[in-house]
């Protein structure tokens, strides 16, 4: 497989990955893949989840051959009056048989794309301040540390905050 840079209206991946908007019966996938991918950090099948489920997201499914293989989650803090048109990236996770194919820059793409239209002009995010591929990730695409907040994570894992303005 091949990683490419043709782009749809949320971004492909020369055909072989697409994005779509995540629909109410993705909140099975939305589960079991955070429990692969986030269980070290806490409960975050449930918590992702319920993040889905209320209605407060934007998610966006990556799909393979019609099959999801990521998702990217975008809370709608725009509306909270203090931080105007700051919203958070909850969570990004891909397919762990599908790592280093270029699905994480895909949803990262489509994700930004999606905030640029709902208007929200900074994005920010908590990562494991031990996830260094995940940091590479999003300093691959313009993200800035600025903050450590100490036992951040259920688990006591601190977490490293980072930024973009994406206007
Ligand atoms: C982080 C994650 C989403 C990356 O997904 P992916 O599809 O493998 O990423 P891509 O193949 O598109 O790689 C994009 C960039 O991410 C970085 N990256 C991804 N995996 C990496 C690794 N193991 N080591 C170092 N850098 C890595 C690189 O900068 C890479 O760009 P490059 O290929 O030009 O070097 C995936 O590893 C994952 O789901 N991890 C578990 C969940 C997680 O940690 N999410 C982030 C915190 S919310």
């Amino acid at each position: 497989m091949v990683k490419g840079d043709r782009f749809g209206k949320y971004g492909e991946t020369k055909g072989i990955a697409r994005l779509r908007q995540a629909r109410a019966a993705d909140v099975d996938y939305i589960r079991a893949l955070s429990k692969k991918v986030f269980q070290q950090y806490g409960p975050y099948e449930n918590i992702l989840a319920c993040w889905f489920e209320s209605g407060i997201t934007v998610t966006l499914l990556a799909l393979m051959q019609k099959r999801p293989v990521g998702f990217v989650m975008l809370d709608r803090l725009e509306h909270k009056w203090y931080l105007p048109r700051v919203c958070e990236l909850l969570a990004i996770a891909v397919e762990p048989l599908r790592w280093r194919l270029g699905i994480g820059d895909l949803l990262m793409r489509g994700v930004q794309r999606k905030a640029k239209e709902l208007g929200i002009k900074t994005l920010v995010l908590h990562t494991a301040a031990e996830n260094l591929p995940g940091q590479k990730l999003f300093k691959k695409h313009e993200f800035i540390p600025f903050k450590i907040k100490k036992h951040f994570y259920p688990e006591g894992q601190d977490a490293l905050m980072m930024y973009k303005d994406i206007v």
